[in-house]
């Protein structure tokens, strides 16, 4: 290989070396690949067990034709199996590259087929193909690239052997990164399923379900999105706002189950699950529990410095505070609680909107009812059904033995 081409994949493997996430890692990659050999399309297969999972394409073409987005919509992940019966999966399973000139035309006693369905129905023609391999340091597979109609000119013309040489380098390096990256993610995923897992503990001696998290949780990223919050900090606060009452684990049952409105005693140490929350997860340094303190702290405080613990007024009270108390009483409203029934939406409006000023920030509030749509969209993919509410009569149905897998 020329000194030129280890000089490029030098700065690209650095480049890929500082990507952290794996959707993000794998269309640079493709980027890069399609760049190294003037490829107008291409695609990521990842391995998955004895699946190949499709994970990304790029194609010159179809983002012209329907622009970048919708090539994505249309090509979604899919899984098929390790078999011969796709080029992607004669090369998972043999672990060669192939660099096929003209897959139209391919001898009748060929190992391996094209399957021209997607062409068919896309009006696309897939003419030369580079498949490589993408095998980790231990040269297991852990992935497919494939790269079609490499282009000079107008024309479409094979691979060459100096394109299989740089992307096969390439391809082995990417696959590093690829594991790297999975890695994180895993451990990113360990993380947050922890989060949603805690919570729902604390939810499970509660009559709320794991539901009510979960939709409180989307409700308060969608405002944070509408307000004009970087993905990231959008991202925290979905990750924050589960725990905003793991302080109710501090409250006994026969206040927290109570089946009818509480007196004002009992309210009074209702009121300190707020405080309780904040104690439990203080003293870390990880931003996502440094918000959630925040809000399990000020999700109970009114814009009209009527709420409690501190009875915090207007933009004293935290935006995070601000936000989930719409949100955690909007979904308090329109849901089953142990002490009262779902509201029709109307009601569950018209409480808000007397509300605005008062309990709740007037501007987020509008942001909020704004998008009602979404919301209730959040809301149709996490409804709660009776067996959520006696979680005694859900663990009957439970088969131990698929725990035990
Ligand atoms: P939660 O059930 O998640 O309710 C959250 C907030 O939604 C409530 O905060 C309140 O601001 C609002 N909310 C709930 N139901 C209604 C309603 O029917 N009308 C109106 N206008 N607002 C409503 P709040 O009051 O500080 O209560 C905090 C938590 O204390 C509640 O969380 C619930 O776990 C418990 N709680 C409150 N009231 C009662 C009650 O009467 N009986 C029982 N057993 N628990 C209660
Ligand atoms: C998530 O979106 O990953 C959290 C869990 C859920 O909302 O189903
Ligand atoms: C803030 O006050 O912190 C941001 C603006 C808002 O509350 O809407
Ligand atoms: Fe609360
Ligand atoms: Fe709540």
């Amino acid at each position: 290989m020329l000194t030129q081409d280890f000089e490029k994949l030098l700065d690209i493997g650095i480049a890929l070396s500082g990507v952290r996430e794996l959707d993000e890692l794998l269309d640079k990659i493709l980027c890069e690949a399609q760049l190294l050999t003037n490829a107008d399309s291409g695609s990521i297969y990842l391995v998955n067990g004895d699946k190949l999972v499709f994970k990304t394409s790029r194609s010159n073409t179809y983002f012209k034709r329907w622009g970048e987005a919708k090539t994505r919509e249309i090509f979604r992940s899919f899984e098929m199996p390790i078999t011969k019966d796709s080029i992607a999966g004669y090369v998972a399973l043999t672990a060669k590259a192939l660099n096929i000139p003209d897959v139209g035309n391919l001898p009748s006693d060929s190992e391996f087929h094209y399957n021209s369905a997607i062409d068919k129905k896309y009006g696309y023609e897939t003419v030369s193909m580079l498949v490589l391999p993408m095998l980790n340091r231990d040269r297991k597979i852990i992935g497919v690239l494939q790269l079609i109609n490499s282009t000079s000119g107008d024309s479409v013309v094979p691979f060459t052997e100096a394109h299989q040489k740089i992307t096969s380098s390439f391809s082995s390096q990417a696959a590093v990164s690829i594991q790297n990256a999975e890695l994180t993610d895993d451990l990113k995923n360990a993380h947050l399923d922890t989060i949603f897992k805690l919570s729902a503990a604390a939810e499970f001696r509660d009559k709320e379900t794991a539901n009510h998290i979960k939709r409180v949780s989307h409700y308060a990223k969608l405002i944070a999105q509408k307000l004009g919050y970087s993905k990231e900090e959008a991202e925290l606060l979905f990750w924050a706002v589960p725990m905003h009452d793991i302080g109710k684990l501090g409250i006994p049952d026969s206040i927290l189950q109570k089946p009818g409105i509480l007196t004002p005693e009992e309210r009074k140490v209702m009121e300190q699950h707020c405080v309780i929350g904040a104690v439990v997860l203080k003293d870390s340094d990880a931003e996502v529990l440094k918000k959630s303190r925040i809000v399990a702290l000020t999700h109970h405080e009114k814009f009209d410095g009527t709420g409690y613990p501190q009875g915090l007024k207007s933009k004293a009270i935290p935006i995070e505070g601000r936000i989930v108390a719409i949100v955690d009483v909007f979904d308090a409203l329109s849901s089953k609680r142990c002490y009262k029934e779902p509201f029709p939406e109307e009601k569950v409006i018209s409480i808000l909107e007397e509300s605005r000023g008062k309990h709740f920030d007037p501007d987020i509030l509008d942001v909020f009812l704004m998008n009602m749509n979404e919301a209730n969209k959040i809301r149709g993919s996490h409804q709660d059904t009776d067996a959520d509410f006696d979680k005694y009569i859900g663990l009957k149905n439970i088969d131990l033995n698929e725990l035990l897998k």
